[in-house]
């Protein structure tokens, strides 16, 4: 028997493929480039070691890409003629894998989760909880899963301080500033290659709003992160979030030329930030010229496979701002379609798609054909349903400002002023929405509280 770096029993023909094993989480852990190259070395090394064949599994589910799931599921074949065997721990993971290739999720979640009872330094089993945890919007449970297994882990133990990274991003998504920040801050400290504990950091300052924190933040690892793989350009989109609260559009038009969106690529990270971003500029009126082109194009090719509500939503934005309408509708179809077969099947993303892809993708619909009402309509009750969609708040947030906008377009000024109300109430430090606020007064016919407004606005942009 053989064992990991962090003492877990491993079983494999040799202590090179653990260590080849080893190598592969640590770049996962890492958000690095090279994961699958490594994976490959594992298999490679020991094509029968049946934690392989999970990490296998698990990889090619990750990314939501239609063409990567047959892989899935075959590694899960090969897993389970590997049962024999094995330990109980990578039993339960075969078991894990078994529930996702079913789709269902939510139990996936807690076969990790009952691993971590016994093996709280399955670090695998922790970091993909993780990932997964946020994927449908659990937040109390990604939340509660670190805070178990955090007194159990110190900084002697490999991998401590992507730990403390998760434990960061889970507090911060559950609007814990105060504690996720120094957190977060302290990961990147251990290993500046943390761009997930970076990222903590990112969503604190974007939550806080402290734009000139949050651009410095990032400019001060740019050099470290960019050697990461495809989420660092996530970050390089925080970054012109920042931009955006500043009103310097033409930075966060220049970085999604040469940042975020510099190639077109298949990458769902990659189109939700471009498609995100090209929605928030529209809807303030910015000119963004030909870039939606590019995104549309390749969301074309995603009409079919319903692989994640959130993802699909962006594609959507894509389809139907360049007014592919057809493509869009068909996307909203297949939703509708997925909803009907699989009800009823324990499948964990038919109520996402039943409670908030639905109504959002009509919403996008209605909204690039100008039915601001129809918008309004669903998203003012549909806003609070869209958490298990996952991703993070300030991602979804691009469906609040929809509502807002769609408010504002329809001459709905009462109800503008509410929710604009509402959002300088949470987030004080936002210029735009001060400005939005203010012009929406104006509208009501108070002109003493929109000067007022307009002041704030002017004193937060010129800081
Ligand atoms: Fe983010």
């Amino acid at each position: 028997m053989f064992k990991d770096t962090r003492g877990l029993e491993m079983t494999a023909s040799s202590q090179e493929a653990v260590d080849a094993f080893d190598a592969t989480v640590a770049e996962f852990l890492a958000a690095g480039r090279d994961a699958a190259v490594l994976l490959k070395h594992v298999n490679e090394t020991d094509p029968d070691m049946i934690m392989g064949q999970c990490v296998r599994g698990y990889f090619m589910r990750l990314p939501q890409q239609a063409h990567l799931i047959q892989g899935s599921d075959d590694a899960y074949a090969k897993a389970v003629a590997l049962l024999d065997g094995a330990n109980p721990r990578e039993k339960m993971h075969v078991s894990a894998l078994e529930a996702w290739c079913k789709g269902d999720i939510r139990r996936t979640n807690a076969i990790w989760e009952q691993i971590l009872v016994e093996y709280p330094h399955d670090i695998l089993a922790l970091r993909i909880a993780h990932t997964m945890h946020f994927f449908l919007g659990d937040l109390d449970l990604m939340r509660d899963s670190m805070a178990r297994v955090m007194p159990r882990w110190s900084e002697d133990i490999p991998g401590y301080g992507f730990v403390l990274g998760c434990r960061a991003f889970s507090l911060e998504e559950s609007h814990d500033f105060k504690q996720a920040e120094p957190m977060g801050r302290r990961a990147v400290e251990i290993n500046e290659s943390d761009v997930w504990a970076g990222h903590c950091v990112a969503h604190v300052l974007e939550g806080m709003g402290r734009r000139q924190d949050g651009i410095e933040w990032i400019d001060s690892h740019e050099e470290a992160w960019k050697k990461r793989g495809i989420f660092a350009r996530h970050m390089w989109w925080h970054r012109a979030l920042h931009y955006l609260e500043l009103e310097r559009f033409d930075d966060v038009l220049a970085a999604f030329d040469r940042e975020y969106w510099p190639e077109p690529t298949e990458d769902n990270i990659d189109l939700t930030n471009a498609s995100s971003m090209l929605m928030r500029l529209a809807m303030l009126g910015i000119d963004v010229g030909d870039r939606w082109e590019s995104v549309a194009k390749i969301c074309e090719g995603r009409t079919k496979h319903r692989l994640r509500p959130f993802n699909d939503l962006h594609f959507i934005m894509a389809l139907a701002m360049t007014g592919r309408m057809e493509a869009a509708r068909e996307i909203v179809a297949s939703m509708r379609a997925y909803v009907a077969e699989n009800d009823g099947k324990g499948i964990t993303l038919v109520d996402v798609y039943r409670n908030a892809g639905i109504p959002v993708g009509d919403s996008i619909i209605a909204y690039a054909e100008k039915d601001y009402s129809k918008v309004v309509e669903i998203m003012s009750g549909a806003r609070y349903r869209m958490v298990p969609l996952g991703g993070s708040w300030a991602q979804r947030d691009v469906w609040v400002r929809m509502l807002i906008d769609a408010a504002i377009q329809d001459g709905q000024h009462a109800y503008a002023r509410a929710l604009l109300a509402e959002r300088t109430t949470d987030c004080p430090t936002s210029g735009p929405s001060w400005n939005m606020y203010a012009n929406v007064l104006d509208s009501c016919g108070e002109s003493g509280e929109a000067k007022a407004a307009r002041a704030r606005a002017t004193e937060l942009l010129a800081a």
